[in-house]
This record gives structure tokens, C-alpha cells and sequence, in this order.
């Protein structure tokens, strides 16, 4: 049986006295991959931000698993489950790949009571364990010791993957996870995010302009224009759709390959 996981019920936004998103509506479920796709300034990131509590909405209810979280903070949003890339980058340049998820892990699973304190408890093996788990999912496990400032566009972006899946998300929250990573990696944390979608049920909203990659992995596309769903389709669909080719694909639509199998 299907769970609802998180719904978006008419969220505005503003910002610098224009109105960014005009009443976006969402309703998604356990297992689903939803593509937000759209052009430059379309609002993707804008409303990720205000689903995940990063950026205040002007109207309108964010509801996770039932329960009314709008105006709640960010950290608050992540323990609850729910899981953030989002499209700008993000680390703690100076520290290691390894301290940059102990120190999330610490700060966002930390006891509330400890606070601050929490960074600097002893190191457990069930931590180091984790810590090695996760980097492995996102192929980084020869990079736990490298500072992140000397990774890689795409070795970055997996870390901040890999920062998310330290939380164990319901829901995650994917701005671009493929912009800088080379096709072969793409394609893997694509099929890593089908992967937890399947296995794990978790919703994954995926906004990319890596439009082939996207509906490979996604169950559903929605299309953002001027801060509004479009219109909204199957992927295969999607592609086709005289408005997303109109207002979005133009003729790069010809390009699109035929859709490559995900295991789902
Ligand atoms: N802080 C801000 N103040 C004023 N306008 C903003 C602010 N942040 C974003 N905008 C505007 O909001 C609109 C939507 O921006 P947003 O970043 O959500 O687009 P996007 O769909 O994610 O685009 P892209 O595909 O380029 O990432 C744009 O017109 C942008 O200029
Ligand atoms: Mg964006």
C-alpha cells in the first residue's frame, strides 16, 4: 500500500518584491521519483527551498507524512526525514570527505541536549562504520581522506549525496545531483536514486536539466514554467508533450535518446 509522504498545497514565494512560485501543489507517495523539470528561473530551486525549510513561503502548507511542518526550520525538517542537495555547492571545503559526514551526522542525529556538543563526543566504530557505508553508495570510499576542497565537481556532488543518505531519508530532495558529474556517474547515482525509491520507498523529487537522466529514473515529470505546473505526465509522455517541447525542449527534443531501461 501507498503512503503519502509530503504534500505541497498552493505554495507562493516571494522575493525582491516579485512573486516567484504562483501556487504549486504536489501530493507525493512512497517509491515515486518526481522529475520537477522546466526552464532557467522556472522556480525548481525556489520551491525546493521552501519544501525543505530553507526559504520562508508566503502562503500555502507543507505537510510531511501527515503532519503540518510549514514554518518549521531546516534541521528540523531534515531529522524528520527528509533529505536536501541542493543546487549550489555546499561542503565544508577544509575538511575531510569523512569529517564533512561526521560532522552532519553529529549536528543533524545529535541529541537536542547536547547541542554544539555533540561534534565533539568520541568517535564510535558504529559511526566509522556508517560513515564508510555511505561513501561506499556513492562510490567514494578511496576519497573518505581527501579535503573537499580538493575533490572533484562530480566527486563534490556525491558527497553531498552521500550527506544526505546519512539521515536515512523519506524524502530527498535532489537540485541538480547531476550537473558536474561525468555520464558513467550519473548514470549511477540515477539508478542509486531509482535504487532507493524501489527498495526503500523513498520520494524523490528531482529537478535537472539533464533531461534524459531524469526520465530514465523518473515515475512522473512535472513541468514548471513562471513559478506553475504546467503540466504534468508519465516520462515517456513527458518528452512528447507539446508544451514541454514548446515551451522547454525545442528541437533538443529530437536528441533525447530512446528511453533506457532503470531496474525497478
Ligand atoms: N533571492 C532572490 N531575490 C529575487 N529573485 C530571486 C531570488 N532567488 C531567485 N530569484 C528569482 O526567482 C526565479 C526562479 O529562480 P530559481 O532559482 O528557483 O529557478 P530555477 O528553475 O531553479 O532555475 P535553474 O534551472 O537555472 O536552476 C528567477 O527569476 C530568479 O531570478
Ligand atoms: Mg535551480
Amino acid at each position: 500500500m501507498t503512503a503519502v509522504r509530503v504534500v505541497a498545497e498552493d505554495l507562493r514565494v516571494a522575493q525582491g518584491g516579485k512573486q516567484i512560485l504562483r501556487g504549486i501543489s504536489l501530493r507525493a507517495t512512497d517509491g515515486e521519483v518526481i522529475g520537477v523539470l522546466g526552464p532557467s528561473g522556472a522556480g525548481k530551486s525556489t520551491f525546493f527551498r521552501a519544501l525543505v525549510g530553507e526559504l520562508p513561503v508566503s502562503s500555502g502548507r507543507v505537510v510531511l507524512e501527515g503532519k503540518d511542518v510549514t514554518g518549521t526550520p531546516l534541521w528540523s525538517r531534515a531529522r524528520a526525514g527528509v533529505g536536501y542537495i541542493p543546487q549550489t555547492p555546499s561542503v565544508l571545503w577544509d575538511l575531510t570527505v569523512r569529517e564533512n559526514l561526521r560532522v552532519y551526522r553529529r549536528v543533524v542525529l545529535g541529541s537536542r541536549s547536547r547541542g554544539l556538543a555533540s561534534l565533539f563526543v568520541r568517535r564510535s566504530k558504529e559511526e566509522d562504520d556508517a560513515i564508510v557505508a555511505i561513501a561506499n553508495k556513492v562510490a567514494l570510499e578511496d576519497r573518505l581522506d581527501v579535503r573537499a576542497g580538493q575533490l572533484s565537481g562530480g566527486e563534490r556532488r556525491r558527497l553531498e549525496l552521500a550527506r544526505a543518505l546519512t539521515l536515512a531519508p523519506k524524502v530527498l530532495v535532489c537540485d541538480e545531483p547531476f550537473a558536474g558529474v561525468d555520464p558513467q556517474q550519473a548514470t549511477r547515482i540515477g539508478d542509486l536514486l531509482a535504487q532507493l525509491a524501489r527498495e526503500d520507498g523513498v520520494t524523490v523529487l528531482l529537478a535537472d536539466h539533464h533531461v534524459a537522466e531524469a526520465l530514465r529514473v523518473c515515475t512522473r515529470a512535472l513541468l514548471l514554467l513562471d513559478g506553475e505546473v504546467a503540466t504534468e505526465a508519465a516520462p515517456e509522455a513527458f518528452r512528447e508533450h507539446p508544451t514541454v517541447v514548446g515551451r522547454y525542449l525545442g528541437s533538443w527534443q529530437r536528441s533525447l535518446p530512446p528511453p533506457a531501461p532503470v531496474s525497478r
